[in-house]
């Protein structure tokens, strides 16, 4: 990282050298002061080029320097931006690759940015329950306005030059030469005679700026609300109509109070333990087997959207129902996706006809034979599935890895009917799963460490957060959720209203509630499973039948335009009403059960300790490999707020004593059948 001055410079290049993505640690903001000082001091030297790699400027701070003394050891950013701003000589930054964070902020302490077309940048601070903390809030709204400023760092999202050439922040946006068009406008400032260009000595739109942070307030939603990073960012850009080192001053305090709050600590655990999951444990290490073709079966929800995610990721996919229609229908769908995202701008037609052109749709299984891994998605059936898997094994070629998108079936009665259980194993996406983010990959006894190492990989490059679970009932997310779910009906028998429990666990920040969830997904999917379980079912275990009676009045939900909710144009109704509340009250009497209404916090608890009793029990059953898989799947697939972490991070924030005390409460009120975690179990999971 040493500066590399070319032998006679007029232009000193100044290069950030600190692999792979120049995070800003201790050694690269000493390396940017003092290369800035030496060419200011440099006789030779009338300009100069701050210039990252081909990857990256710089993507923003060394997030494993947070909480350590090393972030707070000088220089700090803000002081390596104070010794650009103050120097004498033009400071341009080139920019390729990304400028995020601290990256952009670095930039925008330059007196110019010239930037490839194809170079991100952005603000992500918010994702990370932060705001900007050296200057974007006080120099994005100088530099592009107040409201795009505002978008910007609200969404965390990066945007291209290309998308940013009109907005003030660059002052050139170039496809190719950086070094020589960076430096040609260094030279340029360094031969004009006005003073240096900096984005602290603009001046600011007050107006505008009053406008954007009010109008911005009253679009919070009630996530955002929630989460104090977003009032303090606009309390920050507010402050942008102050004099500017006011206005860094008021920034620096809200900066700091967030880096310590409960959100921004749950939110920097939920960045670690996502990144820790990609690791397997060492007992399946092994190299993933290739694979460019993936065979998706079933053409239904969840088949179309695979086939839409490998899609996506640039792999050949085979498609493969057993009715034409069926497969006229999945091809159908598939291809409104890609139409509706060329209408929408996001995806190129030339590129969307190259994707689809990777389709092959059948009905012919020795198709089959082309594929390296097999996805099956057709009904949640054992028997079904079992008769699939006996064609996969005749027909696919020897080594495919042989998953199915079951949710809830025992992966090792599926294995048994072929001949190569090793090559066996649960791929469990969620709806609609080119969307969600959470890829459960379920290891059946007999699953070999390179198919499972293949399926993670397979999952990495769909984009999603592939979580190696154990075989058993529900897996991870299905399984906690499960025992989330009953949780709330016992509340309904107890005194509560749907509208109750749903109300206090959006509150909570749950992206919603579980009976609006239920509306969403249809009751009927629970009822049948509920019907297929009746025979081994307890009568002594605590059974809510509320559900099966809306069920049976033909309430399943949206789609009958009624279920715990009526439904009007697509919208639910805010309260339940009579026929749902008076088979709530009849299901309690049954139980003898006198209702009293329940407090929302005493919901949410109620709901969180039911969580993180399951977790605690399945964690002891080996069913997750980490505790903090358990969040990362809580937070991806199910709406849990990502800024409480998780139900394992909290309940490590509660006092233990109080945990085990309301535990104990709980169990015994959910009677027979019901399982508490032991103290022992939850150190191991809290540890
Ligand atoms: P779906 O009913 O929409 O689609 C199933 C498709 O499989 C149908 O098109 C059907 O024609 C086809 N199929 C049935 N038997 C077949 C056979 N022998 N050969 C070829 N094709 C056959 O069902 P959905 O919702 O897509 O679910 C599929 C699987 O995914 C199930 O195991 C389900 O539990 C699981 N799953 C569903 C989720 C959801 O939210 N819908 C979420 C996660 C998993």
């Amino acid at each position: 990282m040493t500066p590399s001055c070319p032998a006679a410079p007029r232009v000193a290049r100044v290069e950030l050298n600190a692999p792979p993505v120049n995070s800003l640690g201790i050694a690269l903001r000493r390396h940017v002061v003092d290369s800035i000082r030496a060419a200011e001091t440099d006789p030779d030297v009338v300009a100069i080029v701050l210039i990252g790699s081909e990857k990256a400027f710089s993507a923003g701070a060394d997030v494993s320097e947070f909480g350590t003394p090393l972030q707070f050891e000088a220089p700090m950013l803000r002081d390596a931006i104070a010794t650009i701003e103050a120097c004498q000589k033009p400071v341009v930054a080139a920019i390729s690759g990304v400028a995020l964070g601290g990256g952009l902020e670095l930039a925008l302490g330059c007196h110019a940015r010239v930037a490839l077309a194809s170079a991100r940048m952005g603000a992500p601070e918010i994702q990370l329950g932060l705001i900007p903390g050296s200057g974007a809030t006080q120099k994005l709204p100088r530099l592009m306005g107040a409201e795009r400023a505002l978008a910007m760092m609200m969404s965390g999202q990066p945007e291209t030059a290309a998308q940013l050439s009109a907005s003030g922040l660059l002052d050139r946006v170039v496809s190719q030469d950086l070094w020589d068009t960076a430096s040609a406008l260094a030279l340029e400032l360094a031969q004009q005679a006005q003073p240096l260009p900096r984005a602290r000595d603009r001046t600011v739109d007050v107006a505008a700026v009053e406008a954007a942070v009010e109008k911005a307030a009253a679009r919070l939603n009630k996530r955002q609300r929630a989460q104090p990073a977003y009032q303090a960012l606009l309390d920050a850009v507010q402050a942008s109509a102050l004099l500017f080192e006011a206005g860094m001053q008021r920034e620096r305090e809200l900066f700091l109070a967030l880096m310590t709050s409960s959100e921004a600590t749950a939110l920097r655990y939920q960045f670690r333990v996502q990144r820790e999951s990609a690791k397997l444990p060492p007992s399946l290490s092994a190299q993933p087997r290739a694979f460019d073709h993936v065979a998706v079966i079933g053409a239904g929800t969840m088949g179309s959207g695979i086939a839409i995610a490998a899609l996506e990721a640039g792999l050949q996919v085979g498609l493969l129902e057993q009715s034409a229609q069926a497969l006229e229908r999945g091809v159908a769908r598939i291809g409104e996706h890609f139409s509706s995202r060329v209408k929408a701008g996001k995806l190129e037609s030339a590129k969307a006809e190259q994707l689809q052109g990777r389709l092959h749709a059948t009905l012919d299984w020795s198709a089959l034979s082309a594929a390296n891994v097999v996805i099956e998605a057709v009904f949640e059936d054992v028997a079904v599935k079992q008769s699939v898997f006996r064609l996969i094994d005749q027909h696919a070629r020897a080594g495919a890895v042989l998953a199915t998108n079951t949710s809830y079936l025992d992966i090792n009665a599926i294995a048994a009917v072929t001949s190569r259980p090793q090559d066996v194993l649960g791929l469990h996406f969620f709806s609609p799963a080119n969307v969600m983010k959470l890829l459960e990959v379920v290891q059946g006894k007999d699953s070999a460490a390179d198919a499972i190492a293949t399926a993670m990989a397979l999952g990495r490059q769909l984009k999603k957060t592939p979580i190696l679970c154990g075989n058993a009932f529900g897996f991870i997310g299905n399984r906690i959720y499960n025992a989330y779910r009953k949780q709330c009906e016992f509340m309904l028998e107890d005194g509560a209203w749907p509208e109750d429990v749903d109300q206090a666990l959006t509150d909570f920040g749950f992206a919603m509630g579980p009976f609006a969830v239920a509306d969403l997904s249809g009751l009927d999917i629970a009822w049948r499973m509920r019907q297929a379980h009746a025979a081994t079912r307890d009568p002594r275990e605590r059974y809510v039948h509320i559900l099966d009676r809306l069920c049976e009045m033909g309430r399943m939900g949206r789609k009958t335009q009624a279920g715990y909710y009526t439904y009007a144009d697509g919208k639910p109704s805010p309260t339940t009403d009579d026929v749902v509340r008076g088979v709530v009250v009849r299901a309690a009497a049954e139980r003898g059960i006198e209702r009293s209404p329940l407090a929302a916090d005493v919901i949410q608890r109620r709901a969180l300790l039911a969580m993180v009793n399951e977790a605690a029990l399945l964690f002891s059953e080996g069913v997750a490999h980490r505790a903090g898989d358990i969040d990362v799947v809580l937070v991806n697939g199910y709406g849990f707020p990502s800024w409480v972490g998780g139900p394992v991070h909290w309940a490590r924030t509660q006092p233990r004593a109080g945990l085990e005390q309301d535990l104990d409460r709980l169990i015994a009120a959910n009677g027979f059948g019901s399982v508490r975690a032991t103290p022992a179990m939850l150190d191991r999971l809290l540890a």
